[in-house]
């Protein structure tokens, strides 16, 4: 597998922090009537170019602009995982919902420096729409394979919509990605999987700019979903450069949850990884719904670089979590829950201490995936614990009052 290599900046800590900090406060103001291309200090991602893609000239880059998520603090999650410094990283802030724009926007750029003809992924939906959406931007046609029947509802629409010519494998995400190399290989179109170095280096991103909006203070923890294990590479990537470079000076331990269905990287963890796991993959969280994950080794170095964990959590534990997620307001897709049922359980366990500082990356948008969410409110039996149905009214004032009520006494029953 590829990484790029290019010469670290001659800047070090303070400085380079400095240069960090300067482009972001200039970022956040661009004329887009008058200036001829967005700014890449507009771009959470082109901020850090100097370790993303040192050599890319302005007018080459593809970008919406991206990144600039928030960082985010809740009282109910805090209470819920049992960790008071818990801070959420809103990936799905990010233009098509997810944190595959970081990837998608270095990605597009690579294949429009290089006169990319056609740009192709295999994905479990996020990777397509994120994909879909930048090669429209640049004019280059898209071709996406996802599994049939297993992609969500909003991610599907999404590629639809921007324009890629999307392809119902029947087979699982595994099926797709042997068939998007072999597309690569043998047709010659330029593939936008997370093998591809440009999309780990754009995903390095999310760290530096977490790093940043914590002062450059590195938490205790970084935990994030993991499927494809790309993620967790770049997480890696990120952190070894911020130690290299004097942005941090100590390192964060990083924790990988995977869905208990689709926990081939957890196996291979609680054998000392000396055997690589495949799985045949079954989840509630389609988007790391993934049993032979293609950045395995790099992940596995990231572990041991970070004395991190690897752990599962069954998709009933997702579902609540996503539920409180949701019901503080922050909102997030089901495979993004895994991060926030992932501290709980470390919590429990006493592996995370009640003092230290979490962050937890929510990787997707509250909308990616509407039909796990009527299903979860309308539909489970018997009703899971943060169910909210709908209720269906005659025109009547007097069944609006009665709703009123109970809908008041609910509030107060929860805030005591
Ligand atoms: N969370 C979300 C919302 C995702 O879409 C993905 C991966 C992950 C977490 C896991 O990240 O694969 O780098 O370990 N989605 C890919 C896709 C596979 O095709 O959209 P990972």
């Amino acid at each position: 597998m590829l990484s790029l290599e290019y010469p670290l900046p001659g800047e070090r800590g303070e400085d380079l922090r400095a240069l960090f900090d300067v482009r972001r406060s200039a970022g956040s103001s661009y004329d887009v009537l008058h200036g001829a291309i967005v700014p890449l200090d507009a771009s959470g991602v082109w901020r850090y170019r100097e370790l993303v893609l040192p050599d890319a000239k302005p007018s080459d880059v593809v970008t919406y602009p991206e990144g600039n998520t928030p960082l985010l603090r809740r009282a109910m999650v805090s209470s819920w995982c049992g960790i008071d410094a818990l801070v959420m990283k809103h990936e799905g802030s990010n233009p098509t919902g997810s944190f595959k724009d970081r990837g998608m926007t270095v990605a597009l750029t690579q294949a429009r420096r290089v006169g990319a003809s056609a740009v192709a992924c295999a994905s479990t939906g996020n990777t397509a729409a994120s994909l879909a959406a930048y090669a429209a931007q640049a004019g280059i046609p898209a071709l996406v394979l996802v599994p049939t029947g297993q992609v969500s509802l909003g991610k599907l629409a999404q590629s639809l919509a921007y324009g890629a010519r999307t392809l119902l494998v029947r087979g699982d995400f595994d099926d797709c990605m042997r068939l998007a190399r072999d597309a690569a290989e043998r047709l010659g179109v330029y593939l936008a999987n997370s093998i591809n170095p440009y999309r780990i280096a754009g995903q390095k991103t999310i760290v530096l700019e977490l790093l940043q909006q914590l002062g450059w203070h590195a938490p205790d923890w970084i935990v994030l979903p993991a499927g494809n294990l790309g993620n967790t590479a770049a997480f890696g990537a990120a952190l070894h450069d911020a130690i290299e470079l004097g942005l941090i000076e100590k390192m964060p331990r990083v924790a990988a949850v995977q869905a208990s269905g689709a926990a081939p990287f957890a196996a291979s963890f609680r054998d000392g990884f000396r055997e690589r796991h495949t799985v045949s993959a079954e989840t509630v969280a389609t988007a790391i719904r993934i049993g032979d994950p293609a950045s395995y080794s790099r992940a596995v170095q990231v572990i041991r670089e970070t004395n991190g964990i690897v752990l599962e959590v069954p998709d009933e534990a997702i579902l609540d979590a996503k539920a409180v997620v949701d019901a503080s307001g922050v909102g997030c897709e089901p495979a993004s829950a895994a991060s926030v049922a992932g501290v709980r359980e470390l919590a429990s366990r006493g592996d995370i201490r009640p003092g230290d500082v979490v962050a937890a990356v929510l990787t997707g948008h509250i909308l990616k995936d509407p039909g796990i969410l009527l299903e979860y409110h309308r539909e489970m039996q018997p009703a899971p614990a943060h169910a909210n149905a709908p209720l269906e009214i005659d025109a009547d004032l007097g069944e609006v009052e009665r709703a009123l009520e109970a809908a008041r006494r609910v509030l107060t029953k929860n805030l005591r």
